[in-house]
C-alpha cells in the first residue's frame, strides 16, 4: 500500500509509524487528513452516506449532523481505562494497570486486521493554538471517519499541525480502532464498535495512546480526556506545568479591570454552565477561554499561563437550556454534530432541559418514535454536542493567544447539601492544595452505595491524572512553592448547598457572578471576609458578597455560608481513608496539614 507519491509530510518517524500500523491493521486505504473545509465536508457526506450521520434542517441547524451510537458505546469506559506504566506503582491506587508489556501484545492481537474493510485516517492535530509553546502535536491513527470529523472541531486538525511537526518534531502517537473490521462485500452498520472488547490504554513513559473497541466521546476523541489528561499529566510532572480538568474564563469588572479564573469540578457539576456563565450581577462581564481543560505554565512574570488546548466543546446536552447557558445554546445553532439528542419532526435536535415542555413527538436516541409519555429520556443523559468553540458568542477575544492568559485564582467545586460554604478562600497554597486533593461529591441514590456518603475527587481528575496520585499531590505543592512564583489564589465553591427542607439554598447559574465577583475582589486585595478553621468566608453585603437584587432570604443566606465544625470534624475519618489510599506516596505535608486543621477545628 505504497501511497507515498502523495504523501503531505517528510517526517520519517510518522511515516514509518503509519506504515507500521497500517502492516498490523490491514485498511483497504490511508487518508491523510489535510483539516480543509472541503475534507470535512466530503466525510460528512460520506458519514451520511453510511447511515452514521442524519443532515439536520438546513432552516433550523444548518451544517449539523445527528449521530446515533450503538446503545452499547454511549460513555467513556473508566473500568476499561488503562495506566501502564513500567511498574504499579507508578500507576497508583486510583487507576487500572497493566504490564505494559503484556498489554502490548494484548493490543497487538486485537489490532491485527482490524481495519480491514475500512480507511485509516491520519488525523494530525495540536492541543493548544498552533506555535504556542505551551502545546502539543498529536497524530491520531483511527479507522472511524466520525471521529476525524470531530477531532476537526474539537481541535486545530489537518495540515497546519503537520506542518508545525516538520520532518523530525515531536508527537504523540494515538492509536485507534473502532475494531469492528469488515468482511470484502460486508455491509456496514451506522456505528462501528466492539463494547465487548474496549481498552483505552495510555503508555506514559513512551507517551503513547491506544484505543480500542468504541468509537464515543473520551474513548475515541483521543485528543481530549487521554492526551490533554492523562498523559499530559504526566509531560507536566515532569517538565513541571500543570495540565488540568479545568475551564478558564475571564472576568470583566465594571471598572474595566479583568482576571482570569480557571475552576475544576468534577464532570456533570455544570462546568460548561460556568464557562459560559452571563452575569446577574449588573456591569460584570464574564467571558469564556475553555470550558474542561487547561494547560498551565509559569511565564517569565511569575504568573501561571493558561491556554485551552481544545477548539471546540464536547458538551452534556441534557439540561443546557436558555435559562441554564444561553451561550451555548447559541454556540450550537450550526455547524455542530449531535450524538445521541432527539430528533424533532421537522430535523432539528431536542434533550431533556432544552425547553420546559417537550415536543409532542420526538425519535429518541435509540431512533424510535417517543412522546411526554414514553417514561424514558428522549436524548440520553450522556448525549453531546461537538461544536466550534469560536462560534460561542461569550467566546474572549484572547481565547487562542499562544502565549495563554494569567491565571489569578483556582476554583475547585463539588457537590455537597452540607458542610462545605457556598464559597471560602483557603489561607495559602498548601491549604488550598490539601483540601483540594480531598474534594468529593456526595453519593446520591443514582449510584450504588450509601447515600450521602463522600466520593473523593481530588481537583476533579480521578479518571484523568495519568501516575500515582500521591505524586500528583506532591507535584501541586511544588507548582506552588516555585521560587519567584506568584500562584494563583486558592477558592473552594458550592453551588449545591440544601436547607433543613432539603431545598438548594443557592439559586446558582447566572447568580454564580456574585460568588466570581467576590473572588475577583479578594484577588483585588478588597472584599470582606471572616477568618475561619478552613480559610476565609465572605462576609455579607457592599465589601462582601452583594446580595442586593437576591430573592434569598438572610436565613438561607446565613446558612449558605455557615461553617459547622462539628460537621467538618465528622468528615474526617472519611478524609482519613481516603489519604490512606495513597501510602507512603501522600506528601508528609498532608499529614501536617491533617494536624494543624484538627487544631483549628479544636480537636
Ligand atoms: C467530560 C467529562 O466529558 O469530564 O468532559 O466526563
Ligand atoms: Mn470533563
Amino acid at each position: 500500500m505504497d501511497q507515498r507519491f502523495s504523501l503531505p509530510t517528510d517526517h520519517k518517524k510518522l511515516l514509518a509509524w503509519v506504515d507500521d500500523v497500517a502492516a498490523l491493521t490491514n485498511p483497504d486505504r490511508i487518508h491523510w487528513c489535510d483539516g480543509s473545509a472541503e475534507e470535512y465536508d466530503g466525510l460528512c457526506q460520506l458519514l451520511v452516506d453510511n447511515g452514521t450521520f442524519e443532515r439536520l434542517s438546513d432552516s433550523k441547524r444548518p451544517d449539523s449532523f445527528l449521530a446515533l451510537s450503538d446503545p452499547a458505546d454511549v460513555a467513556r469506559v473508566e473500568g476499561r481505562t488503562f495506566i501502564c506504566s513500567q511498574t504499579e506503582a507508578d500507576a497508583g491506587p486510583t487507576n487500572n494497570w497493566r504490564d505494559p508489556a503484556e498489554m502490548r501484545e494484548t493490543l497487538s492481537g486485537l489490532f491485527a486486521g482490524s481495519m480491514r474493510g475500512r480507511t485509516l485516517y491520519v488525523v494530525p492535530f495540536s492541543m493548544g493554538p498552533i506555535g504556542s509553546d505551551i502545546s502539543k502535536i498529536g497524530v491520531q491513527l483511527t479507522d472511524s471517519p466520525y471521529v476525524a470529523v470531530s477531532m476537526r472541531i474539537m481541535t486545530r486538525m489537518g495540515a497546519a499541525a503537520l506542518g508545525q511537526l516538520g520532518t523530525n518534531g515531536e508527537f504523540i502517537p494515538c492509536l485507534h480502532s473502532v475494531g469492528a473490521p469488515l468482511a470484502e462485500g460486508a455491509a456496514d452498520v451506522p456505528w462501528p464498535c466492539n463494547p465487548a472488547n474496549v481498552y483505552v490504554v495510555h503508555f506514559p513513559e513512551t507517551r503513547e495512546i491506544w484505543s480500542f473497541g468504541s468509537g464515543y466521546g473520551g474513548n475515541a476523541l483521543l485528543g481530549k480526556k487521554c492526551l490533554a489528561l492523562r498523559i499530559a499529566s504526566v509531560m507536566a510532572r515532569d517538565e513541571g506545568w500543570l495540565a488540568e480538568h479545568m475551564l478558564v474564563l475571564k472576568l470583566t469588572s465594571p471598572k474595566g479591570v479583568t482576571k482570569y479564573v480557571a475552576g475544576a469540578f468534577p464532570s456533570a457539576c455544570g462546568k460548561t454552565n460556568l464557562a459560559m456563565l452571563i452575569p446577574t450581577l449588573p456591569g460584570w462581564k464574564v467571558e469564556t477561554i475553555g470550558d474542561d481543560i487547561a494547560w498551565m505554565k509559569y511565564g517569565a512574570d511569575g504568573h501561571l499561563y493558561a491556554i485551552n488546548p481544545e477548539a471546540g466543546f464536547f458538551g452534556v446536552a441534557p439540561g443546557t437550556g436558555a435559562k441554564t447557558n444561553p451561550n451555548a445554546l447559541a454556540t450550537v445553532g450550526s455547524n455542530s454534530i449531535f450524538t445521541n439528542v432527539a430528533k424533532t419532526p421537522d430535523g432539528d435536535v431536542w434533550w431533556e432541559g432544552l425547553a420546559k415542555t417537550p415536543p409532542d413527538s420526538l425519535t429518541d436516541w435509540r431512533g424510535n418514535n417517543w412522546t411526554p409519555q414514553a417514561g424514558t429520556p428522549a436524548a440520553h443523559p450522556n448525549s453531546r454536542f461537538t461544536t466550534p468553540a469560536s462560534q460561542c458568542p461569550s467566546i474572549a477575544p484572547e481565547w487562542e493567544d499562544p502565549a495563554g492568559v494569567p491565571i489569578d485564582a483556582f476554583l475547585f467545586g463539588g457537590r455537597r447539601s452540607r458542610v462545605v460554604p457556598l464559597v471560602f478562600e483557603a489561607h495559602n497554597w498548601n491549604e488550598g492544595v490539601f483540601l483540594a486533593a480531598q474534594m468529593s461529591s456526595e453519593t446520591t441514590a443514582a449510584a450504588v452505595g450509601t447515600v450521602g456518603e463522600l466520593r473523593f475527587d481530588p481537583m476533579a481528575m480521578l479518571p484523568f491524572c495519568g501516575y500515582h496520585m500521591g505524586d500528583y499531590f506532591s507535584h501541586w505543592l511544588k507548582v506552588g512553592q516555585k521560587k519567584g512564583a506568584n500562584p494563583p489564589k486558592i477558592f473552594f465553591v458550592n453551588w449545591f448547598r440544601k436547607g433543613p427542607d432539603g431545598d438548594f439554598l443557592w439559586p446558582g447559574f447566572g447568580e454564580n457572578s456574585r460568588v466570581l465577583a467576590w473572588i475577583f475582589e479578594r484577588c483585588g486585595g478588597s472584599a470582606e471576609a471572616t477568618d475561619t478553621p478552613i480559610g476565609y468566608v465572605p462576609t455579607i453585603g457592599e465589601n462582601g458578597i452583594e446580595v442586593a437584587g437576591l430573592n434569598t432570604s438572610e436565613t438561607d443566606l446565613a446558612g449558605l455560608l455557615t461553617i459547622d465544625e462539628q460537621e467538618w470534624v465528622d468528615t474526617f475519618a472519611q478524609v482519613r481513608t481516603h489519604f490512606a489510599r495513597f501510602g507512603d506516596k501522600l506528601p508528609g505535608e498532608f499529614n501536617r496539614q491533617m494536624d494543624s486543621f484538627e487544631k483549628r477545628l479544636g480537636l
